[in-house]
Parts: C-alpha cells; structure tokens; sequence
C-alpha cells in the first residue's frame, strides 16, 4: 500500500482470526496497520498482532534499507498493536519508545519493562522532530483505552489516528468502508461519543490530506465524508432515515408479527426497513443498526417474568454504549402474563432522550384482530413524517400545522373607565424595534376589545411558568362585563394608570394604541412602547407549557363527545355543531378534538 515517498506501510491481514478481540465475528479477517517514517530520524508507527511479529519485522526491515529506526511511537497499548514493542526494543537497541505516561505502566505489567532508560512521554501539545517531519501529540483517551495518544504529521498532513476511523475487514477486503466501520465504531467505541467528540475538536482546525488508522484501509480522498460519519456516531445522530426492527420468536408468532408491520411500512412509504433476528443473526449488526436508524422497534416474548434473553442481552449492549436519541416502539407476546413491554421499557429507562410511540402492539399468544389494528396504529405512527414530507402522499390541508405556531400567553389589562379589566391572549408579537412596536390581536367578541378601540391604551403582562390554572380561569374564562378580575388582587398600576399583575408575569408593557387594523373577527392593535419592565427571570409561559403542565387533564372517562384543547370542558354527543361554543372558556368548534 503506497501512502507516499516517506510514509511506508509495513502492516499485516489476519485471515486466520476468528473473533476480533473474542467476541467480535470477522468474515472478511482484519488488518494491523503499522507504518514508517523515513526522514533523518525514522520513526515506527505501531507494531502488530503477536501472531504476524516476523512478518511484521520482516516488512519494516525492507522499508528500512539498512538503516535503524531511532523512535518506535506507541498510540496504543491493546495487544493487537502493541505484542511486538518487546521484541522491538530487543532488536533495535539503540531506539527509543514514545508513548503517553499512561502506556508505560501498561508496557510493564505486559512486558515486565516500562523501558524507563529508552522512553519519551508525550502528552497533549508535545511534538517530535524527526527532521523534515514534525509529529504532534493529541491525547485521546478511551478511543480506546485511557493511554491513546493520536500523532498528527504536519508536513505530509497525516493524522496517525489509532483505533478511529478503522473497520473490521482486511485491507485487500472487497467491501463497504462505511458498514464494517460502523459496526467497528459502535461495538467498540460506541460508549465514548463524547471522547470522540473531545478528539475531533482538538483536530479541527488541522489540515488532514491522509487517515491512517490502526485498522483497514489508509483514507486519502474525500476525508470530509468520513469525518461527518464520526461526528454523526459520536453523537448519537440519526444517520439513515428508517426503521430497525430487532426481534425474537419463539414458535413463530412474533415473527409473523415484525414482518406484517415491516411490510406495512415499507407500503406506507418507510424509506428504509431493516429487521433482525437476534438469535440467528449478528449481534453487532444489531447494535451498529439500533445506532443507524432513526426509529427502533423491539419486539419479544415475555420469558421467565422477564424477556427472551436474546433481546435482553441486545438491550444490554444498547444501554451500555449511551443509546439515545430515538423513537422506540415496542410490541410484546405473553400468553399468560404479559409484560414484555415493560420490561423493556424499564431497562431503557435511564436512556437519554427516547421516545416512546404511543402505540405499544400487545399479542396473546398470536396475532388476533385487535394486535393487527394496534401494528396498524403503530406503522401509521412511524411513518407520520415520511408521509408527510412525500409530496405524493402528504396531507397537505392539514391545518393542525397551525398550533404547532409557537406562542406566548399574555394578560392585556385595560380599563372601561369604572372598572379594571384583563384578559389573556396568545396573540402578541414585536413587530418593529426602531421603534420598538408591539401588535396585539384580539376577538372583537371580547370585552378588552371594545375598552382598548375607545381607550387606546393597555398593558401586556407576560405569565411566567409559576401561573397557576386559575389564572387562567379568572381571566379567560369569564368576561369583564359581568365580572370584576382584579376582585381580591393587591392594586399594582404602571405609569398609564393601568393594572398590572402583582405576581406570575416575569415582564410587563405599557403599550399606546397607533394604529388598528380590522380583521374581521378580530381587532389588530399595533401600539408605542410607553414603559417596560422586568419583574422576574422566571420563563415565559408558552401554550404548550400550559397544555402540557398547567391545564388540568380533562374528565373524558367514560364519555364520548369532544374534549376543549384550551380547558378541558367536555361536550358530550356523537357530533359537534359547527358554531359551537366553549361555554367555560368560549372558544369554538376549532379548539375541540374527539374523546380518545
Ligand atoms: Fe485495535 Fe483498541 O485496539
């Protein structure tokens, strides 16, 4: 393998090996790289597997040409890389071993020697001359082990990176780089995303034309597509959109049940479907494919009050290497006491960042028509963004998209002349800043509306995240022409005259009405910042806070009808009158949806 005029490789293909590092199957065998720098001091980069030393030596004594290597530089100490420092040593007396402090300890209870009259440690920053060539130092702990040091060789621009960007497979392997290192990576680093991360930020600003690895092939062209995969894994980013089933069946009904729903989705339009059998196939495809996808689904049996142990053994491997970051779905078969899901629900519990669908699939014994409308749920859940963002099969008049506008929740107070008032709107945007103009829209329904068109002036309280729900009861819910809101609340007033809250807003503005713009149903007030000020540092309470952490969970046991996303409030019947409206909050048909 040619890497230039005074970079040589001398490493080696093991063809032989059945189990990398005992455990990891290799059908296309393994390669120890190893490499030389020939300039007026000659490095060795890395020796090889124990089983290859005299091959090994024999390859750097050609490159050699009679001369003796000065320096042999340790990045690292696993057996697969560093069997041959001894023998080395022994036959090149005059060298000397270069290796972070971490590694000679490891030289010692390996070797019985930490070299201690032939060593230079290097550490974060340091560099080696060897003439013309410069190697600088980068630490990289637990990529993969604690005592990793990566050499970058700024003339020839080559970064020495140890385990990182290797694969499993030979270097004469006719294969894709990206699936073998991807199973490489997450079998073997995959816990250590973020000393991954720590690595690729200490070489960003490097100029990298060459990647030799201590595994598979050196890498010279289009570096940028193997760096963006490193940092898509060690961050446990989604790489490929799609689906990863991985699953377990006993007598075949499970089974039966990951193929109806992998069929489905691949109707539905899933872009990509991967399934496994985890007690047949690979198991570190597996995990290399739980990392890939974006979505994962488990499914099993309940086994022993617990799960199959082929699944839980894949959970297992997920868990220790930080899984996170992914839509999970899981479906269970127990013929008597089912409790897979759980299980498996439990054991993924301190995960970062899972969602779990809202769908679970649960099968007694074999699929009956109730699990097969809980696969279809299910794959219809998976797939609502692929469908979505396929022009062909999108639903595009869906106008729920319109909550999904963020908004803020405000009380405008104001006041007729003889009362105070408030009101709460969600309706309030900055809509200049020289000068600064806020627009504020309100229902010509409401009271406010009228006071502030005869007025011209109100303030914009913004809740903050502490406002409990009757706040919003006692200004949404009611109106100020038959009700006094500030009833019982300490009398605060701004500037204009105006209330404004003494407790739960963290800001309020008094605003000065400048222009109005009709809109039909509602009133458009684009106003002057008259006074402004913050009264905590406590967050802005959005509609969605409020939905998800304020509004009390609707009483829909039991009843059939429409429930009000905005309250709560319950109208019971088969069909909801088009002009109906919330009696306890009075917004419309449009802020109901069904009874789940
Ligand atoms: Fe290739 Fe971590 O040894």
């Amino acid at each position: 393998m040619h890497i230039s005029d005074n970079i040589k490789y001398i490493g080696v293909n093991d063809r032989r090996i059945d189990l990398f590092e005992g455990q990891y199957i290799v059908p296309n065998g393994m390669a120890y790289n190893s490499y030389v720098i020939i300039d007026r001091k000659i490095a060795v980069m890395d020796t090889v597997d124990r089983n290859f030393s005299h091959e090994w030596l024999d390859n750097l004594q050609k490159v050699l040409g009679g001369r003796q290597p000065d320096y042999l530089v340790v990045s690292h100490m696993e057996p697969d890389h560093s069997a041959n420092i001894a023998a080395f040593m022994k036959l090149y007396t005059d060298a000397i071993v270069v290796a972070s402090a971490k590694a000679f300890p490891m030289m010692q209870n390996f070797f019985g020697t930490d070299f201690a009259d032939r060593r230079i440690a290097v550490g974060e920053g340091d560099t080696l001359s060897l003439g013309e060539h410069v190697l600088n130092f980068h630490t990289a702990p637990m990529v993969h082990w604690p005592e990793v040091v990566m050499s970058y060789e700024s003339t020839e621009k080559v970064l020495f990176s140890a385990d990182a960007f290797g694969k499993f497979g030979a270097t004469d392997a006719d294969e894709d780089w990206a699936c073998e290192a991807r199973r490489y990576y997450f079998g073997i680093v995959g816990k250590y995303g973020a000393q991954v991360q720590g690595i690729l930020k200490k070489l960003g600003g490097a100029d990298i034309r060459t990647i030799c690895p201590l595994h598979g092939p050196v890498l010279t062209e289009n570096l940028g597509y193997y760096l963006n995969l490193y940092s898509i894994w060690s961050t446990y980013g989604v790489e490929t959109d799609g689906v990863f089933i991985a699953y377990t069946s006993v007598y075949g009904n499970t089974k039966k049940a990951v193929e109806l729903l992998a069929d489905k989705l691949r109707e539905k339009g899933c872009p990509k479907v991967s399934v496994t059998d985890l007690a047949r196939d690979d198991m570190a495809e597996a995990v290399e494919d739980a990392f890939r996808y974006g979505k994962l689904v488990l499914a099993t049996t309940t086994y022993n009050a617990d799960i199959f142990p082929f699944m839980r053994t894949f959970i297992d491997h997920l868990t220790e290497r930080n899984f996170q970051n992914r839509t999970v779905a899981l479906i269970e078969n127990g013929s008597w006491a089912p409790q897979a899901a759980k299980v498996m629900r439990e054991m993924l519990s301190g995960c970062k960042n899972l969602k779990f669908t809202d769908n679970t699939v649960h099968i007694r014994s074999a699929l009956g028509d109730e699990s097969k409308q809980q696969l279809d749920a299910l794959c219809d859940e998976l797939c609502i963004d692929y469908v979505a963002r396929r022009s062909e099969t999108a639903n595009k008049n869906d106008l729920k998209a319109l909550f999904n506008i963020g908004y803020g929740l405000y009380v405008v107070t104001s006041n007729d002349g003889t009362r105070d008032n408030g009101l709460i709107v969600n309706t309030v945007t900055q809509v200049t800043n020289t000068p600064n103009r806020v627009a504020v829209t309100i229902n010509k329904d409401n009271y406010s509306h009228h006071i502030i068109k005869q007025t011209g002036i109100m303030n914009v309280n913004c809740l903050s995240v502490d406002a409990p729900f009757s706040v919003f009861e006692n200004y949404g819910f009611r109106s100020g022409r038959n009700a006094d809101k500030f009833e019982g609340i300490a009398e605060m007033r701004s500037d204009n005259g105006l209330r404004f809250l003494p407790q739960y807003i963290n800001s309020f503005m008094s605003l000065k009405v400048e222009q109005y713009i009709d809109m039909g149903t509602h009133g458009m007030f684009v106003c002057s910042v008259n006074e402004a000020r913050v009264i905590s540092k406590l967050e802005t309470m959005t509609y969605t806070y409020y939905q998800n952490n304020v509004k009390p969970k609707p009483q829909t046991e039991g009843k059939k009808g429409f429930v009000c996303k905005v309250c709560g409030y319950v109208y019971e019947g088969e069909e909801l009158p088009e002009d109906f409206v919330c009696p306890l909050c009075k917004h419309g048909a449009a802020d109901f949806e069904p009874v789940q």
